[in-house]
């Protein structure tokens, strides 16, 4: 890889992760987002949801906390009411438009209850595609889920390697890799045991790129956060979370990574706002590489549920959206008070 096409990367990198913003995750399949129209009443069709993404992306002030998106294919050739090309629209605001390449989790041979996520025939050609649409970074998801007897060594494995090919096929592109391994809060174990698979598969994780000599400064790490598992008996607090999930990425992640990004993985919208700004708060600017948030969930929902109860209510909609980026843009920098919440309630 040559100097400039390192630089290209990392100047990527330090634009989606400039200090006081996050990630939009708006790459929902077609499947996913029709699950998540479903529950609010909503029919799901490329016009809705070309509506729905519209709306985020253009909220008043989002811009201010909203370094780039993650886009779905089908959003990525979409455009403005206006005409305006989706990713078009993300440059001219300054926000980098990214693309989901993966092509979703799928039952692993050999390793019952466990996944695989697949995508990478094709994806040097696709890659080739999404870089001339402007996508300047991408997204795979892969999924580890805790039980008795899992994760298997060979999920963890398969998994990390299948992610490592991607990661250095973005990297030829011209495109940043965000590798996204998501250990699953479904399950009653307790957060010794998440700690512990995180621990262990982020470990597998970069042992993988580097083998397959991805330049780390110019890839992120989107990572669930080290919390209890929804069914457990007892559930860490605020603080735990924060400790955990912060000492488990120093004990894991090389320094030279570019950034970790996070996951809202079914946390409520204000639980994870109240975990970053735990991290930042307990480690600031003392990790090795910038933290921040890449929620789909946790950034959208209240918006979600507003439009989807009334289809006019776009400006409301979008407010509830700017808002929640708002926090947790604040929430980056460890600024987040609880009582914002309510102030603006
Ligand atoms: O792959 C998952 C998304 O990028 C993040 O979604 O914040 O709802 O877990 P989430």
């Amino acid at each position: 890889m040559t100097h400039k096409h390192a630089q290209a990367l990392i100047q990527t990198v330090q634009t989606l992760t400039e200090p006081g913003k996050g990630i939009l995750a708006l790459d929902e399949s077609n499947a996913t987002c029709t699950t998540r129209f479903q529950a609010v009443g909503v029919p799901s069709t490329p016009e809705t949801r070309r509506l729905y993404r519209e709306l985020l992306m253009t909220a008043p002030g989002s811009e201010r906390h909203i370094s780039g998106a993650i886009l779905y294919d089908e959003t990525l050739r979409q455009a403005t009411s206006e005409g305006v090309p989706f990713p078009e629209f993300l440059s001219s605001r300054g926000q980098v438009p990214g693309i989901k390449v993966d092509t979703g989790a799928k039952d692993l041979a050999n390793a019952p209850g466990e996944k695989v996520t697949e995508g990478l025939d094709g994806l040097r050609d696709r890659l080739a595609e999404y870089h001339g649409m402007g996508a300047r970074f991408a997204k795979w998801r892969a999924v580890i889920t805790i039980g008795d007897e899992l994760p298997s060594q060979l999920c963890c494995e398969a998994n990390a390697h299948a992610m490592a090919r991607y990661a250095a096929l973005c990297q030829e592109a011209g495109i940043v890799p965000i590798i996204e391994p998501e250990v699953l809060i479904d399950g009653a174990h307790d957060i010794d045991r998440c700690e512990a698979v995180t621990e262990h598969n982020l470990r597998i994780v970069f042992r993988e790129l580097q083998l397959h000599r991805v330049l780390l400064e110019g890839a992120i790490l989107k990572t669930s956060m080290v919390i209890s598992g929804l069914r457990a008996a007892t559930r860490a607090g605020v603080q735990e979370v924060a400790e955990r999930t912060v000492h488990t990425l120093q004990r894991s992640v090389p320094a030279a990574l570019g950034g970790v990004v996070f996951l809202s993985g079914g946390q409520g919208a204000v639980e994870a706002t109240r975990h970053l700004n735990g991290m930042q708060q307990l480690a600031g600017n003392r990790t090795p590489w910038p933290m921040t948030f890449s929620y789909a969930r946790a950034l959208q929902q209240p918006a979600l549920e507003i439009w989807g109860a009334n289809q006019e209510s776009v400006v409301e909609a979008q407010q509830a959206f700017a808002f929640r980026a708002h926090m947790n843009a604040l929430a980056s920098r460890g600024e987040y008070r609880d009582t914002m919440e309510k102030e603006v309630a």
